[in-house]
């Protein structure tokens, strides 16, 4: 299932597969936003570069967003201002309101065509309580010099209402767009100003020897580079770096449906957990909303059944649904303090950098993030890099992300639980799959709807906990730190870069 922003459009490059060992400047791992952004920032230098993507560029995390470009994080800026300080949310707003102009003028100079279109960005209240948090953060923003405004029931577009706000917040001035269209055409622009690009490509190794990196991959080709960018959204090196330790995934579900017109101006994010984000967008001579939300902590032991019907039920609410024509869903990084890690990799590895930790909002701060990297690889100073600084270590203040990343993961290091079920593999239904035991050793099995029985070692291959069965997307799913296997144990979502073994 790949998102609309895929689907709907023809992408006719291809990249070669990397097929010989080769020396490079510099080397960017992963073809996402990140990846692309800090290749397209670096390529106009006076240096090599090599941009290697596991699978197809922008197939990812990217290619699966909302789309929306903004420095509307949700309710963000009292969190900050109350954990970071004034001056640290005041530059945060600058940082990813640069962003936003940033992208616009690479879409303007470029000529990209990628359905980029100015909105506003809205946050809606649904209760009382609620609604005092809106006005807060309004009056926040604003007290450093930010444009939000606080608008009322009354002023809120109709087809919205059918959802209940009492108030809202506008960012004006923000944008949403088809971040897939953007990366394919970003990576296009890139490979003309002389990067040299590769998919279908896997790293699994990087070794630090004497101020080179070597980079290793699944075919057996290393890369000999001075500087190294990690941008696989979760870094797939655990030392030094120890990102495993510091952050954890989170899945979102996402449904477009066709409607005749187009059904409000704006885009709209629910203040209040759980998290509902909508949408529009152009498609042929018709429209569609999009829903997204239904988040969990990639790889919990939950019932997802209802993940994307409960979308259904909130658009329902908004226009009559009669087709959901693409469902998607994907996943990325929540740090402890739910700031990304951007910079420096390790205090250990010079000239080695990483980007990661997005909290969902990367396609607009991989645009920072790929200007602090390269401003750092050129020598330059970068005034925002100290808001992300990626090696911190800040005692944990956030009970709630630390209780996320736990959750789970105490059980799943340990290989054993309990209640696994004696069966043996033949009641195992159509369409099932579990983890089972026979002749004391687990297996993970799913019977596909042609009776086809597909046997897995439901052991992680990143650092070792237990998967869990995901029934939705038919994946195995760490709750650990959200690496995700389809049922055949192929890698989709990292940090793993290896497949599972089979039973
Ligand atoms: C449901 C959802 C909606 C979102 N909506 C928005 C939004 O509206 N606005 C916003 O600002 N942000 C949004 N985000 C966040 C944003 O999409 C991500 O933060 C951003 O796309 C991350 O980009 P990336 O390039 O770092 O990662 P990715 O796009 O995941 O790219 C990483 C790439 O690295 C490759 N890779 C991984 N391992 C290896 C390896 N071993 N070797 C080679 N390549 C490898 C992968 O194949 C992948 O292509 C959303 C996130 C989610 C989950
Ligand atoms: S993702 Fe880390 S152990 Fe599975």
């Amino acid at each position: 299932m790949q998102s609309y922003w895929i689907e709907s459009v023809k992408n006719e490059n291809e990249y070669k597969e990397l097929k010989e060992d080769i020396r490079t400047d510099v080397c960017i791992i992963g073809g996402g936003i990140t990846g692309v952004s800090v290749a397209y920032k670096l390529a106009k230098e006076n240096l090599n570069i090599i941009l290697i993507e596991k699978d197809k560029m922008g197939y990812q995390t990217t290619g699966n967003s909302t789309s929306k470009i903004t420095s509307q994080h949700g309710l963000f800026y009292k969190y900050l201002k109350d954990s970071k300080g004034e001056e640290f949310a005041k530059k945060y707003y600058e940082a990813n309101e640069n962003a936003i102009k940033d992208i616009s003028n690479i879409i303007k100079e470029e000529k990209i065509d990628c359905d980029y279109e100015k909105q506003s960005a809205f946050i809606f209240a649904q209760s009382e309580e609620e609604d005092k948090k809106v006005k807060e953060e309004v009056e926040i923003v604003q007290s450093f010099g930010g444009r939000a405004k606080y608008i009322a029931k009354e002023n809120i577009d109709k087809k919205v209402m059918n959802l209940n706000p009492i108030s809202a917040i506008e960012f004006e001035n923000q944008a949403q767009f088809n971040s897939y269209k953007y990366v394919s055409s970003l990576t296009e622009i890139c490979k003309n100003y002389g990067v040299s690009i590769y998919e279908n490509t896997k790293v699994v190794e990087v070794k630090n020897e004497e101020n080179y990196y070597t980079v290793h991959t699944e075919n057996g080709c290393s890369i000999r580079t001075k500087y190294l960018v990690v941008a696989t959204k979760y870094p797939i090196i655990n030392m030094p770096g120890f990102y495993f330790m510091k952050m954890y995934q989170s899945t979102s579900y996402a449904i477009a449906i066709e409607t005749k017109e187009k059904l409000f101006e704006g885009m709209y994010i629910s203040s209040a957990n759980p998290k509902i984000s909508l949408r529009t967008a152009k498609e042929n001579d018709g429209y569609l909303l999009i829903v997204v939300g239904s988040d969990h902590k990639t790889g919990e032991d939950i019932d997802l059944t209802n993940s994307y019907k409960n979308l259904e039920d909130i658009a329902k609410k908004i226009y009559p649904v009669e087709n959901i024509k693409y469902y998607w869903n994907t996943e990325d990084c929540i740090t402890l303090d739910k700031i990304p890690y951007i910079g420096s990799y390790s205090k250990m590895w010079e000239n080695a950098y990483v980007a990661t930790g997005f909290n969902k909002w990367g396609i607009t701060t991989s645009n920072i993030a790929a200007e602090i990297i390269s401003d750092n690889i050129l020598g330059k100073e970068n005034e925002y890099e100290e808001l992300y600084t990626s090696t911190r270590l800040e005692p944990i203040k956030n009970n709630t992300e630390m209780g996320n990343m736990l959750k789970e993961t105490v059980n799943s290091l340990i290989i054993k639980k309990l209640k696994i079920p004696q069966e043996i593999e033949e009641k195992v239904k159509i369409g099932e799959g579990k983890i089972v035991e026979i002749n004391g050793e687990k297996i993970g099995i799913y019977r596909n709807e042609k009776g086809i029985l597909y046997r897995i070692i439901p052991k992680c291959k990143h650092l070792g906990c237990e998967l869990i069965w995901n029934n939705l997307d038919k994946t195995w799913d760490c709750p650990c730190h959200g690496s995700r296997y389809d049922y055949k144990g192929k890698t989709i979502y990292g940090p793993t870069v290896k497949d599972l073994e089979k039973s």
